[in-house]
C-alpha cells in the first residue's frame, strides 16, 4: 500500500442484530472520514422474542445486506474500482450472521480484485476513537456491550493486552436480563436507563460486585440474581418499584464499574505508563449515567475520557471499515481462506515488542 495515498475501504458488519455497511477514507496522515454509514437494526424482528434469535438474525442479514452495500457505495459516490479494500467483521459473533457478511465481502473482493480484510469486531470497537480524533497508542479501552465486558490496553494495531474481563455475564447482557425480569421491552439497556431516572438508587442495597479486588475483573451475575430475588418479594409491583429497582441496579453497576476501572487504569500504568486516554466503546457506553461515572474515573486518574458519539459506540459499518483501513495501511490483508469465527479473543496473538515501539505509532 502506497503510504502517500488515501485509503478507501468498504466495511460490512453482521455479527449480531445490526446489518451495516459503510465507506471510510483514511488519509496518509492517519485521519479518518466517513463517506457513508448505513445501519439497519433488526430490533423489530427480535422484539417479540425478548432477545436476539440467531437464525432470524442470519436470514435478516441475507435479506438486506446487498441493498445496504449498494446504498453505501452510492452515498459515498464511488464505484468498486475505487476501493482500496473491502473489510468484513469475521467474528466474534453469531456464526450465521458472520458467514453472511464475510462471504459477501469475499465475493466483492473476488469480483473486483480488491484486497480483503477480515476484521475482529472487538478490534473495530477498540480502534473507533482513532476514526474520530487524533489519538495515539497506547490507550486504555473499556469495552462494554451485549457480549463483552473488558478493559484492554490498546498498544498498537493488532497489539492488545486484556487487563480485565467479566467472569460471567457481559454488562449489556445484565442490563437486558434485568429489563426482561421487569417486563420492559427489548433491547433492555436503554429502557433500564430510562426507568432509573427519578428512581431511588438507595432503596435496594444490591451487592457491589468485585469491589476492592486487586484484579480488574467484573462479575454481574450475582447482582442480577439479587435483583431477581428482590423482584420475587415485590408482588404486586408498582411503577415506582420498577423505577427504584432500575435505579438501584444501575447504581450498583456504576459503583462496581468505577472501582474496576480504577484498578484497570492502575494496571495499565504499571505496564505502559500513565494512560493517554480512557476510551469507552460498546452499546453500554451510550448510557449517560455510565458516561458521567467514567468522567470521574478519568479525572481521578488524570487522563482524558474519550467516548465516540453514540452511533459509533453501538455496532456499525464505519468501525469495521476503519479497522480494515488501519490494517491495510500497514499492508495487512487476508486471503479467501479467512474463516468466520464465533469466538475470537482480541488478545489471542498479542505481544508487546521490546521498547514498546508502537507507542509512537499513529498520529
Ligand atoms: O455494542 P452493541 O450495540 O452490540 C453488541 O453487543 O456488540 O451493544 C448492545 C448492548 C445491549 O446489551 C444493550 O442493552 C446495551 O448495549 N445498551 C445499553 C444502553 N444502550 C445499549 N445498556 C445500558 N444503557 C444504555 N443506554
Ligand atoms: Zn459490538
Amino acid at each position: 500500500m502506497d503510504s502517500n495515498k488515501s485509503i478507501l475501504v468498504l466495511g460490512i458488519e453482521t455479527t449480531c442484530d445490526e446489518t451495516a455497511a459503510a465507506v471510510v477514507e483514511r488519509t496518509p496522515d492517519g485521519a479518518g472520514r466517513i463517506l457513508s454509514d448505513i445501519v439497519r437494526s433488526q430490533t423489530e424482528e427480535h422484539a417479540r422474542f425478548g432477545g436476539v434469535v440467531p437464525e432470524i438474525a442470519a436470514r435478516a442479514h441475507v435479506d438486506v445486506l446487498d441493498h445496504l452495500v449498494e446504498t453505501a457505495m452510492k452515498e459515498a459516490g464511488l464505484d468498486y474500482a475505487r476501493l482500496s479494500g473491502v473489510a468484513a467483521a469475521a467474528g466474534p459473533g453469531l456464526i450465521g450472521g458472520v458467514i453472511v457478511g464475510l462471504t459477501t465481502a469475499k465475493a466483492i473482493a473476488m469480483v473486483h480484485g480488491t484486497p480483503l480484510i477480515a476484521v475482529n469486531h472487538l478490534e473495530a470497537h477498540a480502534l473507533t476513537p482513532r476514526l474520530t480524533c487524533a489519538l495515539a497508542f497506547p490507550y486504555c479501552l473499556f469495552l462494554a456491550s451485549g457480549g463483552h465486558t473488558q478493559i484492554v490496553a490498546v498498544a498498537g494495531i493488532g497489539n492488545y493486552v486484556r487487563l480485565g474481563t467479566t467472569v460471567d455475564d457481559a454488562m449489556g447482557e445484565a442490563f437486558d436480563k434485568v429489563a426482561k425480569m421487569l417486563a420492559l421491552p427489548y433491547p433492555g439497556g436503554p429502557q433500564v436507563e430510562r426507568m432509573a431516572v427519578g428512581g431511588d438508587p438507595n432503596r435496594f442495597a444490591f451487592p457491589r460486585p468485585m469491589l476492592g479486588r486487586g484484579d480488574a475483573n467484573f462479575s454481574l451475575s450475582g447482582l442480577k440474581t439479587a435483583v431477581r430475588n428482590e423482584i420475587s418479594r415485590l408482588t404486586p409491583m408498582e411503577p415506582k418499584d420498577v423505577s427504584d429497582l432500575c435505579a438501584s441496579f444501575q447504581a450498583a453497576v456504576l459503583e462496581s464499574t468505577v472501582d474496576r476501572l480504577s484498578v484497570g487504569l492502575k494496571l495499565f500504568a504499571e505496564r505502559f505508563g500513565p494512560a493517554r486516554a480512557l476510551v469507552a466503546a460498546g452499546g453500554v457506553a451510550a448510557n449517560q449515567a455510565i458516561r458521567d461515572a467514567l468522567q470521574d474515573v478519568a479525572a481521578r486518574a488524570q487522563t482524558t475520557l474519550i467516548i465516540p458519539p453514540p452511533a459509533l459506540c453501538t455496532d456499525n459499518g464505519a468501525m469495521i471499515a476503519w479497522a480494515g483501513a488501519e490494517r491495510l495501511a500497514l499492508g495487512i490483508t487476508d486471503t479467501m481462506e479467512a474463516p468466520p469465527r464465533a469466538r475470537w479473543l482480541l488478545d489471542a496473538n498479542a505481544s508487546i515488542p521490546a521498547g514498546f515501539a508502537n507507542s509512537r505509532a499513529g498520529f
